[in-house]
């Protein structure tokens, strides 16, 4: 099968240097030109016929009808001075290109939209209309989450904390549209490397509407947002936001609990008609410890906890820690694991007997098993928001003093020798494994926009399970995060700078 197509390019190869060939042109609106200059021919010969072989157009001199000038490894000046020489009729109607464009495209299977950071600006037209291009570190920003680096490093708290504030009360309004754009607004602005200095700053910036650019002004005028201190101050925002953080209680059953007149924890528990499920009685029962954040020592602590309980199962499976921890967060509300076992179905009953264990070492306090649904028959799923089909676990287990290294403890925590956690657990089958590292690493917002990349932007289809291509109607495999980036053309974005 390799041979087969090895001899086939070999065949191809002659006659697709010098034109079209016999592969067809797909793409009419688009005709390359690949500037061979430190490219070098060999290399150009054969993304020539990469991009042919795709139904590309690719010309072999520069004309005027040429629409997409790719380069590699040209500075801006000698690509410029070298296209200058040519007495194109309008060189600045072609797109003039990084070969990023190129890879990005050819692993698309198809000409992707002309982005800032594709381009290779002419240096004297930069000058003359940007005098301080160089201070402008916000021109190439993606309205892609899945496209920017975003650390913990947050230049601009002091805006993007509003914005959450207005997109929260959004939220527990029901309005999905504002609250995802103002979520989406302040994101962008935790990716930026700088804070803003000046309204100005947001021009070239994806993402802000003009609700968002008005708060932001706002800052800037008076330090502070009215609109946010009101929502801050408002008792029905207070309420819902207290009812919904404790683990069980939902957006729904916070307002349902407000409607009703509900006010604290107290009415709530002594209400007669209010009937609490398991989750939520456990929510209430551990509220303190709970709701206190956990950290990295203690996440470690349980790291060391849950790896005894799951290689006393099966020697050869490894546990590793995700969700926020994984991306670099020094505190979390939970503690997210997974679990990698390296055999199929290795995955099945081992969760169970980690419950089990932890049970009978009296360190569990709440469980919540939720046996795998996974069936790759039934993918992709349109409902691609939906929680995924793998054995998980959602857990409140005894953490001990002793057991956290690095401990500092104040005096009313020595009273008692333990603290509640919560720990999420979920244990995929292992080709299942590195779509599930990558869902369960977050952040939520990054998540979304992944797939909401892959989908408008290539075509295809992602989940915690699967990558599937709509265009071929085929699952992708993938081994590590890595591979999935690389079938959606994206450059790899580590877990640190995954915090959009
Ligand atoms: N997740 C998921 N399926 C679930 C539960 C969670 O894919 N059934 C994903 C979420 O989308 C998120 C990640 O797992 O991206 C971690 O979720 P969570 O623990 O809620 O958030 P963290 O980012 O870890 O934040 P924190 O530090 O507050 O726990
Ligand atoms: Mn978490
Ligand atoms: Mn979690």
């Amino acid at each position: 099968m390799f041979q087969t197509t090895i001899l086939a390019r070999k065949r191809r190869r002659p006659e697709a240097t010098l034109s079209q060939g016999h592969d067809k042109v797909k793409f009419r609106d688009v005709i390359l030109y690949l500037v061979e200059r430190r490219m070098g021919k060999s290399r150009r010969n054969f993304l020539s016929n990469l991009a042919r072989s795709k139904g590309f157009c690719v010309d072999d001199s520069l004309s005027d009808h040429v629409t997409h000038v790719v380069s590699e490894g040209n500075t801006a000046q000698e690509l410029w001075n070298w296209l200058e020489e040519h007495d194109l009729k309008k060189p600045h109607d072609k797109h003039v290109l990084n070969i990023s464009w190129f890879t990005e495209s050819m692993s698309a299977g198809q000409p992707v939209p002309v982005e800032m950071k594709h381009h290779i600006p002419n240096p004297a037209v930069e000058r003359r209309s940007f005098p301080c291009t160089s201070t402008n570190p916000t021109s190439s920003v993606s309205p892609f989450a899945c496209k920017r680096r975003t650390t913990l490093d947050n230049h601009n708290k002091s805006f993007t904390d509003v914005l959450e504030v207005l997109a929260e009360n959004f939220e527990f309004s029901g309005n999905q549209g504002p609250c995802l754009a103002f979520r989406r607004a302040a994101s962008v602005l935790k990716s930026l490397p700088a804070t803003l200095r000046r309204p100005g700053d947001m021009e070239h910036l994806p993402c802000l509407g003009e609700h968002s650019k008005a708060i932001i002004e706002e800052i800037f005028e008076c330090g502070s947002c009215s609109k946010a201190e009101e929502i801050l101050n408002d008792e029905r925002y207070q309420t819902l936001k207290m009812f919904n953080s404790v683990f069980g209680v939902g957006i729904k059953t916070a307002e349902n609990w407000y409607c009703r007149g509900l006010r604290t924890f107290e009415q709530v528990l002594t209400e007669p008609n209010v009937r609490l499920n398991r989750m939520q009685t456990a929510g209430f029962l551990f509220y303190e410890d709970i709701s206190r954040p956990v950290s990295r020592a203690e996440a470690n602590a349980l790291k060391v906890l849950i790896e005894e309980a799951v290689t006393c199962v099966n020697p050869s499976a490894n546990v590793y820690i995700t969700g926020g921890f994984r991306r670099g967060k020094d505190f979390g509300h939970d503690v997210d694991f997974i679990i990698r076992t390296p055999v199929p179905g290795q995955e099945d009953g081992l969760l169970q007997a980690v419950i089990d264990r932890f049970r009978s070492q009296n360190i569990l306090l709440y469980s919540d098993f939720q046996e795998s649904t996974f069936d790759l028959k039934k993918l992709p799923s349109c409902r691609f928001e939906a929680m995924d089909h793998f054995h998980k676990c959602f857990l409140i287990v005894k953490l001990r003093r002793e057991q956290v290294l690095e401990e500092k403890e104040t005096d009313e925590e020595r009273q008692r020798d333990w603290r509640a956690v919560r720990v999420d657990l979920v244990a995929p089958p292992i080709e299942r494994f590195a779509y599930a590292m990558l869902g369960w690493t977050g952040s939520t917002l990054f998540e979304r926009d992944l797939r909401r990349f892959a989908r408008l932007e290539r075509g295809k289809l992602l989940d915690n399970h699967v990558l599937y291509d709509k265009a071929t109607k085929t699952f992708l495999p993938a081994q590590t995060e890595e591979d999935i980036f690389t079938h959606l053309g994206l450059e790899f974005i580590e877990p640190s700078e995954r915090n959009a």
